[in-house]
């Protein structure tokens, strides 16, 4: 069997380390994962219950269904002020009514310059995934710190004890994606 994982960064700069994380990763799965990368986060409007009715915005309408078709999720965050950024928490906001993400396994990393690595965003994007019934994976979270100093000028990983975190922690997510 093979396993779709769709990769959703937190980040929507151009070079951004969560993605270029992310883009390792995809390169690290084993050979039945398929990582497809989400493009759209910059896309989804602010979240108001008011238009989440039958007809929701397109771009939420893709996500939903993106996810839906997924057989688990990657996120990748970096912390702002402490936090998850806004623009993915508005997202996450969107999916909680339409419930995409319950049992859905899910790998959560962090990535920060500094030297927790995220750590509080993480904590704080495991609590809502928990929260909204998500699969969180054994195994499948990985705070990764200096982030700038892994990373080559192409957005490369040069780093091979975090690559092999990561491999871990897909290990893990495809284990789970089979059972579930
Ligand atoms: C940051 N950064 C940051 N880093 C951190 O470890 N803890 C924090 O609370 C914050 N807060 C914060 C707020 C804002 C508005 C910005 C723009 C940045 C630094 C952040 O980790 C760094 O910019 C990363 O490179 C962001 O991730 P991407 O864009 O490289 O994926």
């Amino acid at each position: 069997t093979t396993f779709r994982i769709l990769a959703i960064s937190g980040s929507l700069r151009n070079r951004s380390s969560n993605t270029f994380l992310l883009r390792a990763a995809a390169e690290l799965a084993p050979g039945n994962m398929i990582v497809t990368m989400y493009e759209g986060l910059g896309g989804i409007p602010p979240f108001n219950p008011d238009i989440d009715g039958d007809e929701p915005p397109a771009s939420v309408a893709i996500l939903r269904a993106q996810l839906q078709a997924a057989d688990g999720v990657l996120i990748c965050t970096p912390e702002y002020a402490g936090g998850v950024p806004g623009v993915l928490k508005n997202a996450l906001d969107w999916i909680v009514s339409s419930g995409e993400l319950m049992n859905k396994p899910a790998a959560v990393i962090s990535a920060s310059p500094s030297m927790t690595g995220g750590a509080k965003a993480l904590e704080s994007l495991l609590l809502t995934l928990k929260i909204m019934s998500a699969a969180i994976v054994d195994g499948g979270t990985v705070a990764v710190p200096l982030v700038s100093a892994k990373l080559n000028a192409a957005g490369e990983l040069t780093d091979d004890a975090t690559a092999q975190q990561l491999q871990i922690l897909l290990d893990a997510l495809a284990q789970k994606a089979k059972i579930d």
